[in-house]
């Protein structure tokens, strides 16, 4: 996707083919800066801090580590050594079901018997075929997506206001994004969009990845506090609602950033399709119901302190938001029920959020 007037993906491997390069979404979009990872520590901080972040790039970061640690495995004791690489990624963030659908690819490669030449061989070559995999989902989610908002155009005649939450844009991703793949498919084909970004406290992924990623590709939108939604939807201002996924169960439901339920509800309330865009490498077909999914507690200090950047001392900045003695909990994701949700888009095509629809797509 474009960066000024440069593609970029969210991940790749230089030239050296011993370094993958990351854009360092921390930073953005005030400083646009490139990691480099090198080792398995590298991709385990990358996923962990949130370098990189948004399901499938979490998977495509986790199968470049594997390949990262074979590179660096001690002759004798590579295999396990691997599979300690794989349980390391695993245990860095726990809801998106992408970092264990490219491990158990990884693992089902490993061939204690033969070479470690040959595992690192295999593992390079998983980690690229994964990132175009995935790459290819998020095109075809654009593709069987955009029906739905062309539909909406020719119905009303005007802009089509399509309200999304957190990052599920190409830096979620490896390129195109899901939620966003639809929307960046219309605005190419000249559907006028217009997109309502919900700002996702307490990492302010929709103000700070979204609104970037969108603007940069000249797409109509605007930044709203995260209890806007409801209101808007009330005020006849959205149309629909598309959103990603870091985990959706056989039985439809969806694990999404937290806040995605609420807007849920309120588009039920309000008779608002409220769409899930994602690949099916974020369907787990393990867990029947969103109650078993596991949902990241994560660190106090995302919600007692906001980074930002100091206009007048030109640089990032952090300040804290509350009061210090208030306790805080600061759950990552929630569940929206299936039923909640109208359809979900996936590369196979768009589907009912039911256990034997969903079976069907595989
Ligand atoms: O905590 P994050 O930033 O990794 O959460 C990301 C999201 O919740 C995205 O909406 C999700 O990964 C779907 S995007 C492809």
């Amino acid at each position: 996707m474009r960066i000024g007037n440069t593609h970029f993906r969210s991940i790749w491997l230089a030239d050296d083919p011993g370094v993958v390069r990351v854009i360092d979404q921390r930073k953005l979009p005030f400083e646009f800066e490139l990691m480099e990872l090198t080792s398995l520590d590298d991709a385990c901080y990358a996923i962990s801090d949130m370098v990189v972040r948004g399901a499938p790039l979490i998977g495509v970061t986790a199968a470049y580590g594997l390949y990262l640690a074979a590179l660096k495995s001690q002759a004798k004791n590579w295999c396990d050594e691997l599979k300690a690489a794989a349980d390391k990624l695993l245990a860095t963030r726990p809801t998106a079901v992408n970092l264990k659908y490219a491990l158990d690819l990884g693992l089902a490669e490993l061939n204690c018997t033969g070479t470690r030449e040959g595992m690192i061989d295999r593992l390079f070559h998983l980690a690229m075929a994964l990132a175009e995999e995935e790459v290819k989902r998020c095109r075809m989610i654009g593709e069987h997506g955009v029906d739905l908002i062309t539909e909406c155009y020719e119905k009303k005649k005007a802009p089509v206001n399509i309200l999304t939450h957190c990052n599920a844009g190409w830096l979620a991703c490896v390129d195109y994004g899901t939620a966003t793949a639809p929307i960046y498919k219309a605005h190419d084909e000249g559907i006028p969009v217009h997109v309502w970004v919900d700002e996702t406290r307490p990492r302010n992924q929709g103000a700070r990845l979204t609104a970037y990623e969108l603007g940069e590709h000249g797409v109509a939108h605007t930044v709203i506090v995260d209890n806007a939604g409801g209101h808007l939807m009330q005020e006849g201002m959205v149309d629909m609602v598309i959103v990603g996924s870091d985990r959706t169960t056989r039985n439809g439901d969806v694990a999404n950033k937290i806040g995605t339920y609420l807007k849920a509800l309120a588009a039920r309330d309000n008779n608002i399709p409220f769409y899930v865009a994602l690949p099916t490498s974020t369907i787990d077909m393990n867990l029947s119901h969103g109650r078993e999914i596991e949902i990241e507690n994560r660190d106090a200090e995302e919600v007692s302190h906001m980074p930002g950047w100091d206009d007048e001392q030109m640089k990032s900045s952090r300040v804290r938001v509350l009061p210090s003695g208030s306790d805080i909990v600061n759950p990552g994701f929630d569940v929206t029920p299936s039923r909640l949700v109208t359809k979900l888009i996936t590369e196979k095509g768009l589907c009912p959020a039911t256990e034997e629809a969903i079976r069907e797509l595989f």
